[in-house]
């Protein structure tokens, strides 16, 4: 690999090593192929594809990703032993790009503790593990454990060792998230001095147990570092890894400042995340930045005020930048007048004055019972009718059964209100109760909606904890959101799957052609309950 031009970091990926070698983030070979294509959509220089000494799976989902995958450099991981090499060697064969990244340890707890080997044993190791590796691969990279915990003199006589071995790439972990951002760049400036071959690329791999992974590694950058190592989400051993979304919108939102930029994507950053949690099931919290389901989200009445009179008020960057649809007013007992309108507004409500001003007393004494007004309540009000006689398919009644013998099958029954007032009721199995009864329900409304994101959370404490859960539905480009509160969370998906459905009737999303035929259930032919095969 060529070296960069001057003012670009490159972005090694390693969720898929990294990343998923920690806990409940384990990927299948299958989950990691895929990926590992999102990754190079979104435009990363190098992914690690996995360290396949340590295990078969890692293997061969390495030689999977290196048969297919094209764009980035494809690395894999190796301690400087001569089996590990040459095993990392055989999983990238395939690989157009391929990159050796070979470790040792070099600070004096882990050489003494856990190498039992002295800096002159170190060193020599180094160097014949990064001279194994040049021998199958010219793009090489060093990584010297514990750096940020190693004599600086060491690390760098060790690094230069590397250089002269044949390894490009200098790689510098601060492996247990140690260093602060002032420490970090005057090493890499050291560092720099020290080793001023302008081939040599010197890159950043910080941990996140001092919540300063990200701000180190930008500080890196700043005395030198042209590759940060990262992950999706900052996924990864411990408190994570330099969490790639944050750093390179920072290098984006900054670049004046930071005088640097990378190739990423950025509108494939949201994406790209959402894609790692549905694989995982390890999701971000509400209010990480860049990715949570926070991050552009307003609720003060404030600060919604401002942003409804120009973004820039309350918002650094463009929530479309990063991948979002759009920033997201949350309506509360926080919010103003002004953003109820504006909501009213989306939702295709024009009131007058006057009765703005009863919408949004009633909106005012609604949010006081309710942790979030959702837009299925403001419609409601906006109808003059109370949430639950807002016009719309209503959930009657509903049984749902799970099992986990062989003789048993999830199953569903629902009993609905169709939007004429007929009764329809409809039955169906599925690979686990959600899956059947989100079967049951479009069966019974004859519509089949594309679930792209659901999550149910508890809103309230105690063993009769309301549960909520959000469903986020895709039609074409355009993503709708239902919601459903209920001490019982099957319940309360079932609420929020009708929620979208009443959302999208309401917008004219389903076509009439598309609505189920409702026959009254008090016509005994017309009650159609039956089990099926699979759903
Ligand atoms: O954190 C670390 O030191 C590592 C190396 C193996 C690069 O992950
Ligand atoms: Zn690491």
């Amino acid at each position: 690999m060529n070296p960069p031009a001057p003012d670009h970091v490159r972005i090694f990926d390693t969720t898929l090593r990294d990343g998923e070698q920690s806990p409940g983030c384990s990927m299948t070979a299958a989950q990691k192929l895929r990926f590992a294509h999102a990754l190079a959509d979104l435009g990363v220089d190098i992914i690690e594809t996995g360290f396949p000494i340590s295990s078969d799976a890692d293997a061969s989902a390495s030689v999977a990703i290196a048969r297919e995958v094209r764009g980035p450099t494809l690395a894999a991981l190796a301690r400087c032993h001569p089996d590990d090499i040459d095993t990392a060697a055989r999983v990238l064969e395939s690989a157009d790009k391929p990159r050796l990244h070979v470790f040792i340890s070099t600070s004096p707890l882990h050489r003494e503790h856990k190498l039992g080997m002295d800096r002159e044993q170190v060193l020599a190791r180094a160097i014949e593990g990064v001279q194994r590796a040049r021998q199958l691969m010219d793009d090489v990279e060093f990584s010297a454990e514990d750096a940020l915990r190693t004599e600086p003199d060491f690390l760098a006589e060790i690094c230069a060792a590397a250089y002269e071995a044949g390894a490009r790439t200098l790689n510098i972990p601060d492996t247990v998230g140690y260093t602060t951002p002032a420490e970090i760049r005057a090493l890499f400036e050291f560092l720099r001095a020290r080793i001023p071959q302008e081939d040599a690329v010197f890159s950043a791999h910080c941990h996140d147990d001092l919540g300063l992974a990200v701000a180190n590694s930008l500080a890196a950058i700043e005395g030198g570092a042209r590759q940060v190592e990262c992950t999706i989400n900052g996924i990864g051993e411990r408190a994570g890894n330099c969490a790639m979304e944050e750093l390179v919108t920072a290098l984006r939102v900054r670049e004046a400042f930071f005088s640097a930029r990378t190739g990423i994507d950025s509108r494939r950053l949201v994406p790209t995340s959402r894609l790692l949690t549905r694989m995982t099931g390890m999701s971000v919290q509400r209010n990480k930045a860049i990715v949570g389901a926070n991050a552009f989200a307003h609720e003060s009445g404030i600060h919604q005020h401002g942003m409804l009179r120009h973004p820039g008020t309350y918002e650094i960057l463009e929530p479309e930048s990063v991948g979002w649809s759009k920033s997201q007013i949350v309506l509360g007992r926080h919010s103003g007048r002004a953003a109820l309108a504006d909501r009213l507004g989306e939702l295709g409500f024009h009131p007058e004055e006057a009765q703005l001003n009863q919408i949004f007393g009633a909106f005012k004494s609604l949010a006081e019972k309710k942790r979030e007004v959702f837009d299925a309540d403001i419609e409601a009000l906006a109808l003059g009718a109370d949430a639950s006689a807002a016009s719309g398919w209503r959930l009657l009644r509903l049984h749902v059964s799970t099992g986990v013998s062989d003789d048993t099958l999830p199953t569903a029954s629902v009993e609905l209100q169709s939007p004429d007032g007929g009764r329809i009721a409809e039955a169906a199995t599925g690979d686990g109760p959600v899956h059947a009864l989100f079967a049951a329900l479009a069966r019974a409304t004859g519509v089949e909606l594309d679930v792209d994101g659901y999550q149910v959370s508890s809103v309230t404490t105690g063993d009769d904890a309301q549960g909520q859960a959000n469903l986020v539905v895709r039609v074409g480009e355009a993503e709708y959101t239902g919601n459903g509160t209920s001490t019982d969370i099957l319940e309360a998906s079932a609420l929020a799957w009708i929620d979208v459905l009443n959302r999208l009737r309401r917008r004219g999303e389903i076509e009439v052609a598309d609505a189920p035929r409702i026959t009254p259930i008090n016509d005994a032919s017309a009650t159609r309950v039956r089990r099926v095969a699979s759903a």
